[in-house]
């Protein structure tokens, strides 16, 4: 007989012996396939939280592990130090499949955002002719970048940085959704290198900019020779409904930046895209990382972004998310508890009236839990649903139900 360990003891190895730098709900999970997790008692859920958009494509899709596992067998790991048999394949791919000339492959979603600015001062340098080491990039308020020490220098959220100073100089903050400000430090500062964006602010709660602000920004920086650096790597791969947000208004970065769906959750993949006027400051020996383009993450990445186009999961995101935000907007205008709705395709928040009880989101997603779905509150009162896309109109809506009757219950 299998000697199954308790959820609790599970729960307290995690507690004793790990860092405590995350605070997960309790839940112990054991298996995945498709919108479904199973926790290691046998119930099961539907995962609304889709490893931050990293399980797009759904749990162990069956075409991403099977290659995941050939590939294994075959050679993992090279090193850059050699040419392999999948990295090419994999770079004429994916260049093709967003359109751009050249892919700098990494592994998570911060290096390739640290990637991304390197290559944005470097050819600020070497082709804007910025003054050495004056260079400066803007970012937005309430952005999410990751956690490398360059990237919590330049974050407002105070859990992100508090302590982990000194910080990396060189980062002008902007209001987000505000294309004045934009306008106004490009006009003050002539050492603006480049603007990094999220297309939608996802860590902070989905928060959706206007309309046109994208093309507005991207406009004001082709008027200035600023590259236009988006940060797609949680919105990117069909995640709100078009293969990129940046899509929504016809827009293509100078730098594009993709992680977390670009090998549908089986293995740490990212990547940045540009074209070869601005990759090729990179020179041999400039940057690089042992595993990034090795040879099971490439094979693994054209997987994933096949399955994206095979089973039109964009499509799927675009449709189903307008069916999300009306069933949950109507709900709201009758709840004293859920506040409004907000969201692209199938990254959406849930804003929670919580003046009365702070962690009230916690409180509404561990009852979520109960009934069988998982979810988790960003910014103590921002409930964010972002399922795997290859969930049906039918589960959707089952979804709905369990969220709505279990907010009920806290009217
Ligand atoms: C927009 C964005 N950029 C970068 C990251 C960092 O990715 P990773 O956790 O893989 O380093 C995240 C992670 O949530 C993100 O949402």
């Amino acid at each position: 007989m299998e000697l199954k360990v308790s959820a609790s003891h599970l729960m307290e190895l995690e507690n004793k012996y790990g860092a405590h730098n995350y605070h997960p709900l309790p839940v112990v999970l054991e298996k995945g396939e498709g919108v479904f997790v199973w926790d290691v008692e046998g119930k099961k859920y539907y995962d609304f939280l889709s490893a931050y958009s990293a399980v797009n494509q759904g749990h162990c899709h069956p075409k991403i592990i099977n290659t995941l596992i050939q590939q294994a067998q075959k050679l993992t790991l090279t090193s850059r130090a050699f040419y392999n048999s999948n990295l090419g394949i994999y770079e004429e791919f994916i260049t093709q499949y967003f359109g751009y000339e050249k892919i700098l492959p990494m592994n998570t979603g911060a290096e390739a955002v640290e990637t991304a600015l390197k290559l944005c001062r470097k050819w600020g340098y070497e082709k804007k002719g910025l003054p050495e080491n004056q260079a400066q990039i803007v970012v937005c308020e309430g952005n999410f970048h990751g956690r490398t020490t360059t990237i919590v220098s330049f974050s407002v959220d105070s859990d992100a940085y508090t302590n982990y100073g000194p910080f990396t100089p060189g980062f002008i903050k902007i209001p987000y959704n505000n294309v004045q400000a934009l306008k106004e430090v490009l006009d003050e500062n002539p050492n603006i290198a480049g603007f990094l964006v999220e297309p939608i602010q996802g860590e902070a709660g989905a928060y959706v900019p206007d309309e046109g602000y994208l093309k507005t920004c991207y406009d004001l920086c082709k008027a200035r020779n600023v590259l236009f650096i988006a940060d797609e790597v949680q919105t990117g791969i069909a995640r709100t409904g078009k293969l990129l947000a940046c899509d929504y208004e016809g827009i293509h970065p100078d730098i594009l930046i993709l992680g977390k769906a670009l090998s549908g959750g089986a293995y740490p993949v990212s990547a940045v895209l540009s074209d070869a006027e601005i990759m090729n400051v990179i020179k041999p020996g400039q940057h690089g990382s042992t595993f990034g383009g090795n040879p099971l993450a490439a094979a693994i990445a054209v997987s994933a972004l096949e399955v994206v186009n095979e089973e039109e999961l964009a499509e799927k995101a675009y449709q189903l998310g307008i069916v999300f935000r009306e069933e949950l907007s109507g709900f709201c205008k009758t709840s004293k508890v859920a506040e409004y709705v907000r969201g692209k395709g199938l990254l959406n928040a849930l804003v929670i009236n919580n003046s009365s009880y702070k962690d009230l989101a916690w409180e509404i997603c561990l009852k979520l839990k109960d009934n069988g779905l998982l979810a988790k509150p960003t910014h103590t009162n921002i409930i964010r649903f972002a399922p795997p896309l290859v969930i049906t109109e039918v589960q959707l809506r089952e979804c709905l139900e369990i969220i709505k009757t279990t907010i009920q219950n806290f009217e």
